[in-house]
């Protein structure tokens, strides 16, 4: 990764306050002050910024905009991955999506290296809603959202949780659903045993974390640490969650 990227990330700083910093000659890289804000790290210096060290997080957490046509995985021999967005930003990093989109799916995909984090986010008993926008190809009825609350039994016989499905006022063949679980291809196939084709699906919230409007389709940034505060608080465990 570009030093002033790296800085921006760690400091939660602008890219242009970071590549000011280096050019007053702020920073130093293994104790040698650097100028060059296009400096690539391979992960592992001593990055100091006015002579304080920046702590090398633990962990990493990306918040990415999934473009239709990229696979939900760390690496595919077909397909562009979630994980190549990245274009190798964290080369010492083992990043996987936490949750699945499909391939023709767009929107929020968490991508991470903590494992315990991932678990919780997803584990159906942490109850973490994720929200999506999804056009159908016949209106959403006020049938198919007390189906959803009742929760919809898929054609192979698994019973789905209850779900939210609020078709849009003005233009119902366009709907909001929150799930808080995640089986494979769930929302086409529980619209499917109600009759109605999903054309398409974009998901754009997780855990109450809004997908950043300024994030283009295949952009990305690191979860500001106010985000990952309330993801974590959306994936306690039910008796300790405060009013989420
Ligand atoms: N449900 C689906 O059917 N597809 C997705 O990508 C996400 C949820």
């Amino acid at each position: 990764m570009r030093l002033d990227k790296y800085l921006a990330g760690a400091m939660q700083i602008p890219r242009s306050a970071a590549r000011a910093l280096v050019a007053r000659g702020a920073v130093t890289v293994d104790g040698a002050v650097c100028r060059k804000a296009d400096m690539p790290l391979a992960g592992g210096e001593a990055v100091c910024a006015d002579g304080k060290p920046l702590d090398r997080e633990e962990y990493v957490y990306i918040m990415l905009h999934k473009p239709q046509g990229v696979v939900s995985a760390s690496t595919d021999g077909r397909d562009v991955t979630v994980v190549d967005l990245l274009k190798g930003a964290y080369p010492r990093r083992k990043l996987f999506p936490a949750g699945r989109l499909d391939k023709t799916s767009t929107g929020f995909v968490l991508l991470t290296d903590d494992g315990a984090f991932a678990h919780d986010i997803l584990s159906p008993r942490r109850h973490v809603p994720k929200t999506y926008r999804v056009r159908l190809d016949t209106p959403a009825t006020p049938e198919m959202a007390r189906a959803f609350e009742a929760g919809v039994v898929l054609a192979d016989g698994q019973a789905m949780r209850p779900a939210g499905l609020l078709p849009d006022q003005a233009d119902p063949f366009w709907a909001t659903v929150e799930l808080r679980q995640g089986v494979y291809h769930q929302i086409k196939r529980m619209f499917g045993v109600l009759g109605a084709g999903v054309n398409a699906l974009h998901r754009t919230a997780i855990g109450g974390v809004e997908l950043d409007p300024a994030l283009a389709p295949g952009r990305w940034r690191p979860l500001t640490p106010q985000e990952l505060e309330r993801l974590r608080a959306a994936a306690q465990p039910r008796s300790k969650k405060k009013n989420l």
